[in-house]
């Protein structure tokens, strides 16, 4: 697991666009599993900014990471929506290049499967972007969630649904969401986990520092040998190791990438 601090939630970006880019332009097919919430929108602002230059979206195939349940793609809360305002309408994506779960599916276990057989069906993901929840849940992956979990419906903490009051009209968040599972996440070939905000600071500590434990989700990445983690300094300000990952990365060859 590589850490980088860096000074902003604006510099975490556009590192992440790079690794991103790096990713679209290695395969011929690209896999790209795409994270919602607050975290990654300087991430896609940078890619957007990116692709009048022309990044080649047109072969990747892209995986959302979860969807709430009722919810249909065209509501202005659904994840499937706020991913094609903020990134894949944008870089001109073709909407059979985007897949998310149907949280309006009649049948939702069957609606899992599906899922992640379409996941396999595109040869896996490639990289894997992630944020991290106040509760250290990553995709909809509440505390206590198993470390072997595949795709599923899970129930929101009352603190998930709290703070993601502030993207609904009404701040009536639903309860239940289906996500990719935290066994599903391990699969992709690259995690790159974003973290800013002191807000968050808390939840970093305890999954990257800390034991592995089901009660904070985000420590699963610790089980994944090819992961890197972006904070920017507020978010880093509970880390121990903090001191030893920024001589890290100051020191860091040219030649070796993230
Ligand atoms: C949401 C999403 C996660 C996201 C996390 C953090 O509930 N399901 O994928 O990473 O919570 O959100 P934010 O980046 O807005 O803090």
């Amino acid at each position: 697991m590589e850490v980088v601090i860096l000074p902003t939630a604006i510099d975490v970006g556009e590192l992440a666009a790079d690794v991103v880019v790096r990713h679209l332009q290695s395969s011929a097919r690209p896999v790209v599993g795409l994270a919602t919430g607050s975290t990654p929108l300087p991430l896609y602002r940078e890619l957007l900014s990116r692709s009048t230059n022309g990044l080649p979206v047109d072969a990747a195939t892209l995986f959302l990471l979860d969807e709430y349940v009722g919810l249909p793609a065209d509501h202005p809360s659904s994840y499937r929506r706020f991913i094609g305002e903020q990134l894949t309408d944008g870089l001109g994506v073709a909407p059979r290049s985007l897949h998310g779960p149907d949280g309006c599916a009649p049948d939702l276990p069957a609606e899992a499967a599906r899922y992640e057989a379409a996941i396999a069906a595109a040869g896996g993901i490639d990289v894997q972007i992630l944020g991290l929840g106040s509760d250290g849940h990553i995709g909809f992956n509440e505390p206590g969630s198993s470390l072997a979990s595949r795709t599923r419906i899970k129930t929101l903490t009352e603190q998930t649904r709290r703070d993601n009051a502030r993207f609904f009209a009404d701040g009536e968040v639903p309860l239940h969401v289906i996500t990719q599972g935290i066994g599903t996440i391990l699969d992709a070939r690259h995690l790159l986990l974003l973290v800013t905000g002191a807000h968050k600071a808390g939840a970093a500590a305890r999954a990257l520092e800390e034991p592995v434990t089901t009660m904070v989700p985000g420590s699963a990445v610790q089980l994944h040998p090819h992961v890197t983690v972006l904070m920017d300094e507020p978010a880093a300000t509970q880390l121990t190791l903090a001191d030893y990952h920024r001589a890290t990365w100051s020191a860091k060859p040219p030649w070796q990438r993230l």
